[in-house]
């Protein structure tokens, strides 16, 4: 018998509106057309934040739904991790204001920046700590506004991204190897900076910047880190393709997701894609398809998935999980 992080619960969050590439292109006057964003990316709908939806109110509202899928009590979470390139203030961290929204009074809370990739590293964080025995239950929360640091002006990048959140709870157990978070790898390569950044920060402009993407390279270095780190984490497991049920990958673009699978000689079938309506919600984009998939029916108990993500840094990571 081992300590392990098993996911106890799944719950997601959107904004109210959700916006087509149409309605998009008449609202921002971006000079695009529908059939070409669903023919390069698979994207159709997004949802936008509105008016008091920020990333704490997202955040907090897929993680009260993972709280009751997991039948877990707020007051018994001992640690929240939550992953975002959008916090609502620079500091406190937005882990903080969930907190208080959820009303506990006590417990560790902190964000993580790695962007994209940022649910995984909260993942495999959360699953240290739990492990090494600083909670017995954590939240661990993927959650974005990225339509407030959009370039409107910039068509290569603003009908790329939504809004949203999703949230786990993971819960402590002391149980059978082949349960829970199996494996986790997590890389980063800090050179490739300039091929996927925001223009701005409190320490160099003062400003919150927007983003800038060299959509080509990032399409390219995505596929080859993606299928490197599903089969080093599934080394790591004791695991081979054949054996995952389900891939939750990161949804930044559909044609990203059938090349990684074709790399793995996985079927399309296999993997979970929500980015037709959800669009790239950064590290909202894994948790956000987990919770999709689960509540569908699709994933259950038992099934082995492996979750993988990559963006800004480059940041990329997978982790195999037994549900
Ligand atoms: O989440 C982090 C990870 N992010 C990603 O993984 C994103 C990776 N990259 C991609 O998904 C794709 O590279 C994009 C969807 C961003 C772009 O697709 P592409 O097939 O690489 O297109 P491109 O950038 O080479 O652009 C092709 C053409 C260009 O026109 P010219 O120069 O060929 O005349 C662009 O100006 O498409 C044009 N274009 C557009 N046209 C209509 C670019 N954006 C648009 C647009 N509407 N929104």
């Amino acid at each position: 018998m081992t300590r392990r992080s098993i996911i106890a619960g799944t719950g997601a969050a959107l904004p109210a509106r959700s916006v087509s590439n149409n309605e998009l292109a008449a609202w921002k006057n971006i000079d695009t057309t529908d059939e070409w964003i669903v023919e390069r990316t698979g994207i159709r709908n997004r949802h936008i934040a509105g008016e008091g939806e920020t990333t704490a109110t997202l955040a907090a509202d897929a993680a009260r739904r993972a709280l009751a899928a997991a039948g877990v009590a707020a007051d018994r979470i001992g640690l929240i991790v939550l992953a975002t390139a959008t916090p609502d203030q620079t500091f406190p961290a937005t882990a903080t204001i969930v907190q208080t929204m959820l009303g506990i009074d006590d417990c560790i809370a902190f964000d993580v920046a790695a962007v994209c990739t940022g649910f995984l590293y909260a993942l495999s964080v959360a699953d240290n700590m739990l492990k090494g025995g600083m909670a017995d239950h954590a939240l661990v929360i993927g959650a974005e506004t990225f339509s407030r640091i959009l370039d409107w002006e910039d068509r290569t990048t603003c009908v790329l991204f939504g809004d949203g959140a999703g949230a786990v709870v993971l819960t402590a157990e002391e149980g059978d190897p082949d349960s829970g978070i199996l494996a986790s790898r997590l890389h980063a390569d800090g050179r490739h900076n300039d091929l996927l950044y925001v223009t701005g920060g409190p320490s160099t402009t003062q400003t919150v910047g927007t983003v800038r993407m060299k959509g080509k390279e990032v399409f390219r270095h995505a596929v080859v880190n993606l299928a490197g780190v599903m089969h080093e984490v599934l080394d790591a497991a004791g695991h081979e393709p054949g054996d995952v049920d389900w891939v939750v990958p990161h949804q930044a673009n559909k044609r990203i997701l059938d090349a990684t699978a074709k790399k793995l000689g996985l079927a399309p079938e296999k993997v979970i894609v929500t980015v037709d309506r959800h669009a790239n919600t950064s590290a909202a984009s894994v948790p956000l398809a987990l919770d999709t998939a689960v509540r569908d029916g699709r994933i259950r108990r038992g099934d082995l998935l492996v979750l993988e993500a990559m963006g800004g840094g480059f940041t990329w990571g997978a982790a195999v999980v037994r549900y």
